[in-house]
C-alpha cells in the first residue's frame, strides 16, 4: 500500500524523546520481521575523488581546487578487494566521483572482471559511479556488477536546482535510475536530509518517490556542511545532534513505509556521533559499509566535514565494528551477498 503522506510527515516531525524511542522500536520490529537482524557488510573502495560534477554541497566537486585528486591503481584496488574477501565480507562497493570517458569505463569493466576472478565469483559488487548511459550500465552488469547506488539527493525539483549547477538535471538522474533497473541491477537511491530550505513534506515526498520507483536499496544521510563549498556559510550553526536525529528518523520512516528493502546506515551518521551507525541499525537499517580505503588515500575523499576514521586503518575499523555489532545483539552476514529481499520478491 502506498504510504500515507500525512502519516510520514507526522513521523518525521516527532521530537519527544519517548515518541522517538517508540518510532525506532516500531521500525526495528518491522526490520526484524521483514529482513532479520543480520548486518550485511559492503567494504567501500573509494577509487577516485575526481568528479566532473560540481554539486554545491560536496567537498570533492570539480570546482574545489583546494585538495589533491587521486585515483588508486588497479593493483591497489584489487588488494583492497582481496582484503574484503579474506575478511569474509560478502560484497564490496566501488565508489568514485563521476567520469564518463572511455578510459574510465574500460578501467571499471576490467576492475569488475578482476574482482570476480580473484574471488571465484563470490564477492558481490555494488557500483556507485554516477550518471552514465544505459549501454555502459549494461556493460558493467555483464562484467559482474549487480547492484548500483545513485542518490536522487532530493525530489523537490526547486531545491534540486538551488543545490546544483544548471546542467545537472533531476530528470536525467531519474532516467538513470530507470536505465539501471532495465539493465538488471538492484537499484539503490537516497537523499540528504537537513538540506537548507528542505521541509518535512519534502522528505515525505522523497519517501513516496522511493515507493513509486520501487527501489531495492536506500543509502541516505544527514547533510553535513563543508567549508570549501558554496554552502560554507552553513558550517557555523550546524547542529550535529539535530542532524543525527533527522537521519535516524528518516531511516525509521523508510523502514516502516518500505518494509523489505535494504537500508544502509551511512558513514555520515558516524561523523555526527561515534555510535551513529549502530543507532542507524537500531532505527531500521540493515547494511553497513565500512571504509576499507587505505588511510594513505582516505583523507582525499572528504565529501563533508569530519568524515570519521581518517587515521584508522581497515583492520582496526573491522575490530571495533564487530564489537559494536555484537553489543547491540546483531550478527554479521559473513560471506553472504545480503541482497535486497524486496528485489528477490519482485523477481519471483
Ligand atoms: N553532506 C552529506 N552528504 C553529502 N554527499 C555529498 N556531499 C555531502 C555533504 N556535504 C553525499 C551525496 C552523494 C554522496 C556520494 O555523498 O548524497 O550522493
Ligand atoms: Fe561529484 Fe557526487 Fe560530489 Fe556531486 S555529490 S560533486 S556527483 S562526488
Amino acid at each position: 500500500m502506498r504510504p500515507d503522506r500525512n502519516e510520514l510527515i507526522k513521523l518525521l516531525s516527532l521530537q519527544d524523546p519517548d515518541e522517538l524511542a517508540d518510532l525506532y522500536k516500531r521500525a526495528y520490529e518491522i526490520k526484524k520481521q521483514q529482513v532479520g537482524t543480520k548486518v550485511y557488510f559492503r567494504g567501500i573502495i573509494e577509487l577516485s575523488n575526481i568528479c566532473s560534477k560540481n554539486c554545491f554541497y560536496c567537498g570533492i566537486r570539480s570546482g574545489n581546487a583546494d585538495f589533491k585528486r587521486y585515483t588508486i591503481s588497479m593493483q591497489e584496488a584489487l588488494r583492497e578487494a582481496k582484503w574484503c574477501y579474506d575478511q569474509r565480507y560478502g560484497s564490496l562497493v566501488v565508489q568514485a566521483g563521476e567520469r564518463t570517458d572511455a578510459a574510465w569505463i574500460d578501467f571499471i569493466t576490467e576492475l569488475i572482471t578482476n574482482i570476480k576472478e580473484l574471488s571465484d565469483g563470490k564477492l558481490g559488487i555494488t557500483l556507485s559511479l554516477g550518471e552514465l548511459s544505459e549501454e555502459v550500465y549494461a556493460r558493467w552488469f555483464e562484467a559482474g556488477a549487480h547492484r548500483y547506488l545513485l542518490r536522487i539527493e532530493t525530489t523537490n525539483q526547486d531545491l534540486y536546482k538551488t543545490l546544483h549547477p544548471a546542467d545537472h538535471s533531476f530528470e536525467t538522474r531519474r532516467e538513470c535510475l530507470r536505465s539501471l533497473r532495465r539493465a538488471g541491477y538492484q537499484v539503490g537511491t537516497g537523499v540528504m536530509i537537513g538540506l537548507p530550505g528542505q521541509t518535512m513534506a519534502d522528505i515525505a515526498d522523497d519517501i513516496l518517490f522511493f515507493y513509486d520507483e520501487d527501489v531495492d536499496m536506500l543509502g541516505m544521510g544527514p547533510y553535513i556542511p563543508h567549508h570549501n563549498t558554496p554552502l560554507k556559510h552553513l558550517v557555523e550553526g550546524f547542529d550535529p545532534d539535530n542532524a543525527l536525529q533527522l537521519g535516524l528518523k528518516l531511516i525509521a520512516a523508510c523502514r516502516i513505509a518500505l518494509k523489505d528493502i535494504n537500508i544502509a546506515t551511512t558513514t555520515a551518521l558516524q561523523a555526527l556521533h561515534p555510535d551513529g551507525r549502530e543507532q542507524g541499525l537500531l532505527a531500521g537499517a540493515n547494511v553497513l559499509m565500512p571504509n576499507i580505503t587505505n588511510t594513505e588515500f582516505r583523507d582525499g575523499y572528504q565529501l563533508y566535514e569530519g568524515k570519521p576514521n581518517l587515521d584508522e586503518n581497515a583492520d582496526e575499523t573491522m575490530d571495533s565494528l564487530s564489537q559494536k555489532i555484537s553489543a547491540i545483539g546483531e550478527s554479521i552476514g559473513f560471506d553472504e551477498w545480503g541482497d535486497s529481499v524486496h528485489f528477490a520478491k519482485r523477481m519471483n
